[in-house]
C-alpha cells in the first residue's frame, strides 16, 4: 500500500512550466559560467564538445526527467520511489533523489553567493565610478568578506520568501515579464559589443574549434557545465515536471527549454568577449570575466549607468528564478511528506545552503589559500563536486531507469503522441548514448 503524501498542485496553462523550466535552467550559468568556463578552457573546442553534450545527453534526459516527475506528482525522492515501485523494481532508486537534493543544496550554497555579487554590482553599475578600473573593482568586492555575506544573506533570504509563498503564484507570475526582457538586453549588449569590441576575434575564439588543447579534463568540464546549464541531474526538471499540465508535450517542451537556455549562452559569450579583447583583458580569468567586462562596457557607454544596473538586475532576477528551483526539491520533500509545512522546510534547507555558502564567501579572500579538495578552493570544489559528479551521476542514473528499468507503457502514456521517428532516437539516446557518454567522461577521467 502507498503512503499518502500531500499534494502540491499543477500549474495552470503551458506557458508556466516552459517559463518556470526555462527560468531554472536560464540563469548565473549561462550569463557567468558559461562564458569564463569557455574562457578558461581554450574556447571553440570547449563550446563545441558542450553543444554535443546538451544535444546527446541533456535533452534526452531532460524529457526523462519530465517524465518521472509528471507521472509521479512528487518530490524527485517520491517520484522515483513510486515510479520505481510501478515499475516493479527497486524502491532504492530514490537514493538518485536524495543524490538529487544534496547537490541542489551544494550549488544553492555557491549560487547565492555569485547572485549576492550580481545584487552588489546593480548599485555598483548605477553609481559614479571613481577612479578604480574594473578589475580592481571585482578585486575590491571580493576582498570583503562581510560584503559578500551581506549580499549572500540578501540573495538567500529572496529566495527562501519566494519558495516558501509556493511555486506557482511567484515564480510564474515573475518569469514572464523578466525573462523577455533579459532576451533583449542581452542581444542590446551583443549589438554594442559588435561594434565597439573585438568581434572577429571572439568569433574566432568561441566557434573555430582548436584541439590541441582538449583533454579529459574539457569533457568532464563542458557535460557539467550543460548538467548544470540545463538543471539537470538534481531533481529540480523533476519537481517541476511534478507540476506540469498532464495535457503538455513533453518532447517539444524540452526541445524549447533548451534551445533557449542555448541561445542565452551563446548571447552571453557574443556579448562579453568582445569587450574582454578589445581591452587586453584575459579571456581565462575566471569567475570575475562578466563582472569586469560587462562594468568597464558600462562605464564607457552613454547611459551606462542605467543600463548597467538594469542588466545586473536583470541578471539577478534570472539567477532568482534558478535559485528557487534548487531549493524546491528539497522543500516539496520535507513538505509532501508532512515533516514540516512549506515555509519551514524552506527556512531549514536555505539556512543550511546559507551556512555552508560562507565558505564560497571566505575562499574570495580570508580562506582563499584553502584546498578543501585537492588542488581546488571551497567555490571550485563544490562546483567541482555538485557539477562535475554528482549532477552528471544522477543524469546518468535517470537515463539507465528510464531506459532500462521504467515500464514502457508508463512512458508512452506520458510521452504522448510523438513522431515515431523522434521517438526511437530519444529511446537510443537514453538507453545508450547518454550513458555510455557519461560513464567514459568519468572513466577517462580517473585513467
Ligand atoms: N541552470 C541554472 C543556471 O544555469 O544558472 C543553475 C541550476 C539551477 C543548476 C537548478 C541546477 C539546478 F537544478
Amino acid at each position: 500500500m502507498e503512503k499518502k503524501l500531500k499534494s502540491h498542485g499543477a500549474w495552470i496553462g503551458k506557458w508556466t512550466f516552459i517559463l518556470a523550466a526555462t527560468g531554472s535552467a536560464v540563469g548565473l550559468g549561462n550569463i557567468w559560467g558559461f562564458p569564463y568556463k569557455a574562457g578558461t578552457n581554450g574556447g571553440g573546442a570547449f563550446v563545441l564538445i558542450y553543444l554535443l553534450c546538451i544535444v546527446m545527453i541533456g535533452v534526452p534526459i531532460m524529457i526523462s526527467e519530465i517524465i518521472i516527475g509528471r507521472r509521479a506528482g512528487n518530490s524527485p525522492i517520491n517520484a522515483m520511489k513510486r515510479t520505481a515501485m510501478q515499475s516493479n523494481t527497486s524502491p532504492l532508486w530514490k537514493l538518485v533523489g536524495w543524490s538529487g537534493i544534496t547537490a541542489g543544496v551544494l550549488i544553492l550554497s555557491f549560487y547565492s553567493v555569485i547572485a549576492g555579487i550580481c545584487l552588489n554590482y546593480i548599485f555598483i553599475a548605477a553609481l559614479p565610478s571613481d577612479a578604480l578600473s574594473s578589475s580592481d573593482q571585482f578585486g575590491a568586492v571580493i576582498a570583503s568578506p562581510y560584503n559578500l555575506l551581506f549580499w549572500h544573506t540578501v540573495f538567500m533570504l529572496l529566495t527562501f520568501l519566494i519558495v516558501s509563498a509556493g511555486v506557482k503564484n511567484g515564480i510564474g507570475r515573475m518569469v514572464k515579464i523578466l525573462m523577455p526582457m533579459l532576451g533583449f538586453l542581452l542581444i542590446f549588449m551583443v549589438i554594442y559589443a559588435m561594434f565597439n569590441g573585438a568581434f572577429i576575434r571572439t568569433l574566432e575564439f568561441l566557434f573555430a574549434p582548436d584541439f590541441s588543447n582538449v583533454t579529459a579534463e574539457t569533457f568532464l568540464s563542458a557535460m557539467g557545465q550543460a548538467f548544470f546549464s540545463l538543471s539537470l541531474g538534481m531533481g529540480s526538471i523533476m519537481a517541476y515536471g511534478a507540476y506540469m499540465p498532464k495535457d503538455q508535450k513533453v518532447v517539444p517542451t524540452s526541445f524549447t527549454v533548451a534551445s533557449l537556455d542555448t541561445l542565452v549562452a551563446m548571447l552571453a559569450g557574443l556579448a562579453i568577449f568582445p569587450i574582454i579583447f578589445a581591452f587586453n583583458l584575459e579571456p581565462n580569468s575566471g569567475p570575475g570575466l562578466v563582472f569586469v567586462s560587462m562594468l568597464s562596457a558600462f562605464n564607457q557607454m552613454q547611459f551606462g549607468q542605467i543600463i548597467g544596473a538594469f542588466f545586473f538586475i536583470l541578471l539577478s532576477i534570472a539567477a532568482l528564478s534558478s535559485s528557487i528551483s534548487l531549493l524546491e526539491p528539497g522543500v516539496a520533500y520535507l513538505s509532501e511528506e508532512g515533516f514540516l509545512s512549506r515555509k519551514y522546510s524552506a527556512l531549514a534547507i536555505s539556512f543550511f545552503a546559507w551556512s555552508l555558502g560562507i565558505g564560497t564567501a571566505l575562499s574570495f579572500n580570508v580562506l582563499s589559500e584553502f584546498n578543501l579538495t585537492p588542488g581546488r578552493n571551497f567555490l571550485d570544489s563544490m562546483d567541482f563536486i555538485a557539477n562535475q559528479i554528482l549532477l552528471p551521476l544522477g543524469g546518468m542514473m535517470i537515463a539507465i531507469f528510464v531506459g532500462w528499468f521504467m515500464k514502457k507503457e508508463l512512458i508512452t502514456n506520458e510521452v504522448g503522441y510523438v513522431n515515431q521517428i523522434i521517438y526511437k532516437l530519444w529511446r537510443f539516446f537514453i538507453k545508450f548514448i547518454a550513458p555510455i557518454s557519461v560513464a567514459s567522461i568519468f572513466i577517462s577521467q580517473i585513467l
